[in-house]
């Protein structure tokens, strides 16, 4: 029976790097056996400008239906002036909220052929392969109390609260150990213990989860100090598990580790139902890019990795993910570019030059 995937490329470049996926899903169609049901929706500020809304009831409801969703990117500047409940990024966290999607996994390797793309030196990217799982559906992205409130004297005050349950920590911590132990067996676990009763919780509570996977090995970081060992020696990490906020700092701030922002893939992923499945949302880590919207000039990779996940993940096609994964990587070796992971002596592309590229090395690794 043929996958249901859902595409929502929402605002900015989030269509152009989407257009790309499409064309990979295509082929893999055409030349993998990969059947798969596609159909599209709007999400975030495109939504609201057709529906009032950021997301609608109705795109929920193919979301949850979808066996994937993959999602481009949303926002822009053409909604700061929306109240927060309709801006597009309302849209994204609505649909995380509503699939329950709480573990966001967000890899950060470097590429062998981007090593020195990295604003880092070379021999502390090289090799580099960590994992953020990030806790995204709590903390103080969704916490109440939150608003801004005008005081008496006609000053305002604005709110956030930053609130975890023992059960959303938990969940999340077991999804940490659990693919640490698929790879170096390693989680650190970073939060703000020192000045936060929630970050306290988190220690403990990761701590008590830690007791059924005696075979990794746990540290607990406070966050701001995780911020500067992943610049000063981030090969030192193999899982970092964190809240909603951090994991969202943190990770963008590992991306540049790779090279780009335009690089990171993620994945979204909820509880496994009795038969295993989990609902899952895809998407490149990186926003709407307004800087460069409509240039046809954004690195579709970050998108097209988020689809190997999404092969990996939600679709048990781990050798299709694998042969995206190469031809990515033998793209970069080529030395095709995009501007943002340009270097000197390289060959630069748009969007679709990108795409092009990353599909004739698909053909050729896959004998085609
Ligand atoms: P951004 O990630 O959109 O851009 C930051 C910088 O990285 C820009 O200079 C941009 O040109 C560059 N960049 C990002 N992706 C790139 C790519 N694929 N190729 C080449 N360069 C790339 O972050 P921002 O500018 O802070 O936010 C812009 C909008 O995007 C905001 O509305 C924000 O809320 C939204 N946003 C959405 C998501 C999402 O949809 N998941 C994520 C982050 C930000
Ligand atoms: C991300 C983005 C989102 C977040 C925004 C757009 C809601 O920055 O996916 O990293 O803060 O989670
Ligand atoms: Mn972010």
């Amino acid at each position: 029976m043929a996958y249901t995937i859902l595409i929502v490329a929402g605002d900015g470049i989030g269509p152009e790097v989407m257009g790309e996926v499409r064309r990979v899903i295509d082929w893999l169609g055409a030349h993998r056996g990969f059947d798969a049901e596609v159909s599209e929706d709007l999400v975030g500020g495109c939504s609201y400008d057709q529906h009032g809304v950021p997301a609608t009831d109705a795109m929920i409801e193919k979301a949850k239906a979808a066996d994937a969703i993959l999602l481009g990117a949303v926002g822009g500047p053409k909604w700061t002036a929306t109240s927060y409940d309709k801006r597009p990024e309302a849209g994204l966290l609505r649909l995380r909220k509503d699939l329950e999607l709480f573990a966001n996994l967000r890899p950060a390797i470097c590429f062998a052929p981007l090593v020195d793309a990295s604003s880092l030196k070379r021999e502390l990217v090289e090799g580099l392969d960590l994992l953020f799982v990030r806790e995204l559906t709590g903390g103080v992205y969704f916490g109440e109390p939150r608003g801004i409130e005008v005081l008496a004297d006609g000053s305002r005050r604005g709110v956030n609260t930053q609130v975890y349950t023992t059960e959303e920590i938990r969940r999340v911590a077991r999804i940490a150990f659990e693919l640490a132990g698929k790879r170096q067996g390693k989680v650190t676990s970073a939060e703000k213990s020192n000045v936060m009763e929630s970050g306290l919780l988190w220690r403990e509570e990761v701590t008590e989860v830690h007791k059924d996977f005696p075979e990794i090995k746990l540290d607990h970081m406070l966050a701001d100090n995780c911020a500067m060992q992943l610049v000063r020696a981030p090969k030192q990490f193999d899982v970092i598990v964190t809240d909603n906020l951090f994991g969202d700092i943190l990770s963008d701030e590992a991306a540049m580790l790779t090279g780009s922002l335009g690089m990171l893939p993620s994945a979204s992923l909820g509880a496994a139902d009795a038969s295993g499945r989990r609902a899952a949302l895809y998407e490149p880590i990186h926003g709407s890019a307004p800087d460069i919207a409509g240039k046809g000039v954004a690195n579709p990779i970050a998108s097209i990795l988020s689809l190997a996940m999404a092969l990996r993940y939600s679709f048990d096609r781990g050798a299709d993910a694998d042969l995206v994964e190469q031809a990515v990587e033998q793209v970069l070796t080529d030395g095709i570019r995009t501007g943002d992971i340009m270097q000197p002596g390289k060959t630069q592309v748009g969007s679709k030059g990108m795409g092009d590229a990353i599909l004739a090395a698909m053909a050729v690794l896959a004998g085609k």
